[in-house]
């Protein structure tokens, strides 16, 4: 474990990713590492703004990916870059793998023009594990069904979902070897067991 690395958490909402990250997060500070825990869209004060505006106010689709790398921007500028430069390690509640889920595949945003947007915003930058919750969109709808306040992605339906889903896979299969594909249908304690393996290969 030399230099500190960029980890991101993605999938579909209601995959359970962030239940997890924070045990993850906590696995690797007992290994003695600084550790940084944020997310996008936020991770920054502007971003947080962004963040409240991007889950509730209807948009165009290109505008909700522009602001999702606008925001990403302040992120790795003022938050990611920094902490990796210090040897903090930093793991993301979501990253542009989910632009190109969500903007591109949900809302069916040009593949060209989102990967525009990621040249521009980090050329020299991509994660260098992303662990992907993968699970049957109908069984995380479940999960969510749970919540009492959904925002306006929570709030789509199921067909939304498969499409963010099969675009989550497409970008695994692009770059299998950044990723790590978690089965999320499996109990946390087996995902632990998943995860335990993940943090050993680090
Ligand atoms: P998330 O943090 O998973 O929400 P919650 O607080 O409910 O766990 O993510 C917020 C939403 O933002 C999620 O529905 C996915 C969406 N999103 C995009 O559409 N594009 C992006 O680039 C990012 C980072 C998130």
């Amino acid at each position: 474990m030399n230099k500190a690395k960029f980890i991101t958490f993605e999938g579909v909402d209601g995959a359970g990713k962030s239940t997890h990250l924070a045990w993850f997060a906590e696995t690797l500070r007992q290994r003695g590492l600084e550790v940084l825990v944020t997310r996008e869209p936020g991770g920054t004060a502007l971003g947080e703004l962004l963040r409240e505006i991007l889950l509730r106010q209807p948009m165009h689709a290109e505008t909700e990916a522009m602001l999702m790398f606008a925001a990403r921007l302040e992120h790795i500028e003022q938050v990611i870059k920094p902490a990796l430069q210090r040897g903090t390690w930093v793991v993301s509640d979501r990253f542009s793998d989910a632009s190109f889920a969500y903007q591109g595949g949900g809302r069916g945003v040009q593949l060209s023009k989102l990967e525009q947007l990621e040249r521009w915003v980090h050329a020299d930058l991509q994660p260098d594990v992303t662990l992907l919750f993968d699970i049957p969109v109908e069984v995380a709808r479940q999960r969510l069904s749970n919540n009492a306040t959904l925002d306006r992605f929570e709030q789509e339906q199921g067909s939304f979902f498969e499409k963010v889903r099969q675009a989550y896979l497409d970008r695994y299969k692009k770059t299998p070897l950044r990723f790590a594909l978690i089965d999320a249908r499996q109990t946390p304690e087996q995902v632990k067991v998943d995860l335990t393996k993940i943090v050993a290969l680090l």
